[in-house]
Parts: C-alpha cells; structure tokens; sequence
C-alpha cells in the first residue's frame, strides 16, 4: 500500500476473524516497525508476543478495573482518566460499572497479544522534574507500536493499542516474568480485521496547528496572507 493511504486508513481493530498471523507476516511486521526512533537511539522497547489462552484471559481480566472507571468517568461527562480531574464516581459506583465486550473479547479473540514494555533504564524522560504528568517516556516506545500497527495494516492486519491493563502493571509483570525496570506502554491485540475501515473521523489540520503562536492563525491549506514555503 502506499504510505499515506496506510496512515489515513489504519483504525483501531477490536474485531478479529479466526485467520492466523503467520509468523513470517508476523517477524515482518516487528522488523520493519523496529526502525521507530527512541530518545538518544537507546531502544528499550521489549515485545512479549502472547499465544495462550490463559494469559490472555488473565490479561483481559487485568484490563477491568481500569475499564470500570473508564466507563464510569464517561457515563458522568467526563474525559476517563485524564489526569487533571479526579473521578466524579465514587468507588462503589466504579465497582458496580459493567465492563462493555469491546474493552475484553479483542485480547482473546486476536491471533497473537503483543505487551510491550520498555526498559525505564534506557529512556530520556526530560520532563521528569515538571510538576505534571510524564509524557517524555513514552516518545521512546509509542513510535514503535504506531510504527507496528501501520505495518500490520499493510500486511492485511490490525489491532488496537490498548492501556487498560497498565493501570494493573505489577499483576502483569508477574504474570510474563518481566523485570521490575521494564514499565508496561501497550497491550496490543494482532490478526485479521472483520471488516475494513477505511474512513477515520479526525481533526482537520486547522484544528490541530497553528502559525507561530498557540493563539496564531490555524495552518491552512492556504491561508491569506502566509508564506505558502516554510522555510
Ligand atoms: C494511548 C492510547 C490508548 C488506547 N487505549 C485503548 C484501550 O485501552 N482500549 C481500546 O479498545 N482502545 C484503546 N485505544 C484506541 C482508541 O480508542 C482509538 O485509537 C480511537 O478511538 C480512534 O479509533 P479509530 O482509529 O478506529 O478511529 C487507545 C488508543 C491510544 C492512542
């Protein structure tokens, strides 16, 4: 496929046929997504690729928890999970939320389940000392799952990232024998969509950037009075 047809068409996969992802298709895939960029080229990303069932049953159920306040925060208006507002539910009202089939059924439905991991060791987290949330880290490893998702797609596959499971990090750690240095990015379900998606509702460019200033004029295609060349 071509690049762009791949980065404008590649959706979130929640559901999977019974086809294989061979394992060629599969080393494919990796290889070509392992020339992502990491902070100073220090690669720390690592790939448990998960087969069996039990381990994915058991990482489906460790996506729960953070699913129940997802749904919960979402239900009451809010944005789940961001970190700038605390949950307006209450614990019990999380505790009694149902967890919907789409957050579970993929890790169990998909060919393979990737867990990625990167080695906290290895990552440049230059806003470490802000007082917010870090973001830095994860430019060290989300390049490479993006990276893996658009070679899926050319190679016929797909998948979704998926984060619930972070929230139960050290359950997860325990459950693949993952060293205590490794931070969990991504669980990513893998195999052949259902159906093909190939329009994506997002943002216009004008939306999403401006000239010069936050506040500056957005980007157009071509807006009056900017230089069309940047220089
Ligand atoms: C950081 C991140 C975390 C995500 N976590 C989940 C998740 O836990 N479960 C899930 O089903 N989808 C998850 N998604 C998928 C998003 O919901 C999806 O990318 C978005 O809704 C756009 O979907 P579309 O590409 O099909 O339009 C996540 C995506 C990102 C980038």
């Amino acid at each position: 496929m071509d690049l762009y047809d791949v980065m404008r068409t590649t959706p979130a996969v929640r559901e999977f046929t019974d086809a294989p992802l061979p394992e060629d298709v599969l080393h494919r895939i990796l290889d070509h997504a392992r020339f992502a960029p990491s902070g100073g080229n220090r690669q720390g990303t690592r790939i448990v690729v998960v087969r069996d069932q039990g381990t994915r049953r058991r990482l489906a159920a460790l996506n729960e928890p953070a699913v129940r306040r997802y749904v919960a925060q979402a239900k009451a208006g809010q944005s789940p999970w961001n970190p700038l507002e605390p949950p307006s539910p209450s614990a019990e009202e999380i505790a009694a939320t149902a967890v919907p089939e789409p957050f579970t059924r993929p890790l169990l439905t998909a060919a393979v389940v990737l867990v990625v991991w990167v080695d906290l060791g290895l990552v440049a987290a230059t806003d470490q000392d802000l007082d917010r949330i870090g973001l830095v880290a994860g430019a060290s490893v989300y390049p490479l799952v993006w990276n893996l998702l658009l070679a899926a797609r050319n190679e016929g596959y797909g998948g979704t990232i998926t984060t619930m499971a972070v929230a139960e990090e050290p359950a997860v750690r325990e459950l693949l024998h993952v060293p205590d240095r490794f931070a969990l990015a991504a669980v990513v379900p893998l195999g052949k969509p259902v159906r093909e998606v190939t329009r994506l509702r997002r943002r216009s460019v004008e939306e999403l950037a401006t000239w010069e200033t936050f506040d500056g004029p957005p980007l157009a295609a071509s807006s009056p009075g900017q230089d069309s060349s940047v220089r």
